[in-house]
């Protein structure tokens, strides 16, 4: 197994791509905070089958962060991350400073309207503008040809799609499938805060989303699918539920009850409260 090379700076990681380019190679791209799991792992495969030469960032985003939130304790382990990395083939990691990605007096943000400001954005509102406006700045540093987001964080991936075709940025994203484990609880790095008995019961709320899915799938009203996942999640043991709603797979906007229409997607979303650890999590219908 080759060990991906680490750069950290900008002139640094366009000097490896500009090389690669060189040599003919078409760059995918996953940006990542660390703390990778095996979602993050499949990202980096799905990279290395769409092109030939394979990125990967590390950077936790402070943008993305509340004041009061996890930021200073969000798990951080580099050297096992760049591990991880090089075994599934990633060629080049780029570990940048804050410095580097937001430099001294940046005060340039890129901010998708709307759709940022629904279901998660409504709990986190400062949350997709820092996401954007990191992702637009990593990806003028990379310059990919495609770049892959997990499906888990479905509003992110959506915002990101119209990101990418409102500024013309001309990057293939490409949605890679939620990682599981065994009882249906995603992977996500902030499993690591779950107590042994939180993870007991944290898989809730993919259950309570697979069967409202299945619900509206055979013809129950939206709403009422949607009220019998609210309950399944609360009598779970989650203690607080932010939102469990039914939206258009591609714009987000909330659909009206009443059974599924002929031919319209869907798509559910929660995220609810284990304790002090928030989840997310969606499925298509
Ligand atoms: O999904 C994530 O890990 C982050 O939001 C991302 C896309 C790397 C931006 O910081």
């Amino acid at each position: 197994m080759q060990t991906a090379r680490i750069v950290r700076t900008r002139s640094e990681l366009q000097s490896a791509i500009r090389q690669a380019r060189q040599s003919g190679a078409t760059i995918g791209f996953v940006p990542t905070m660390g703390a990778l799991h095996d979602g993050h792992i499949s990202l980096v495969k799905i990279a290395g089958d769409k092109s030939s030469f394979v990125v990967a960032s590390i950077f936790v985003n402070p943008t993305q962060f509340a004041p009061g939130e996890d930021l200073d304790v969000y798990p951080r382990d580099e050297a096992g991350d760049v591990a991880r990395l090089s075994a599934a083939g990633c060629d080049l990691v780029y570990c940048p400073s804050v410095e580097e990605m937001y430099p001294d007096g940046s005060v340039t943000n890129v901010r998708v309207e709307g759709m940022s400001d629904l279901l998660d954005g409504i709990y986190r509102p400062h949350f997709f503008y820092g996401v954007t406006t990191i992702v637009a700045r990593l990806f003028i540093h990379v310059k990919p040809d495609v770049a892959v987001f997990g499906q888990k964080d479905y509003q992110q991936l959506q915002i990101i799609r119209r990101m990418v075709r409102d500024l013309g940025f001309g990057i293939e994203i490409i949605g890679g499938q939620t990682w599981r484990d065994d009882d249906g609880l995603a992977q996500s790095s902030r499993n690591a805060y779950l107590s042994e008995e939180e993870r007991q019961r944290a898989n809730a709320i993919f259950a309570a989303l697979h069967r409202a899915a299945c619900r509206i799938r055979i013809g129950v009203a939206i709403e009422e699918a949607v009220r019998e996942a609210r309950g399944h999640i609360l009598a779970a043991g989650f203690s607080r539920l932010d939102y469990v709603s039914a939206v258009d797979p591609a714009t987000l906007q909330y659909l009206p009850d009443g059974p599924l229409a002929e031919g319209q997607g869907c798509r559910l979303l929660a995220a609810a409260w284990m304790g002090s650890t928030r989840l997310i999590d969606n499925i298509g219908v």
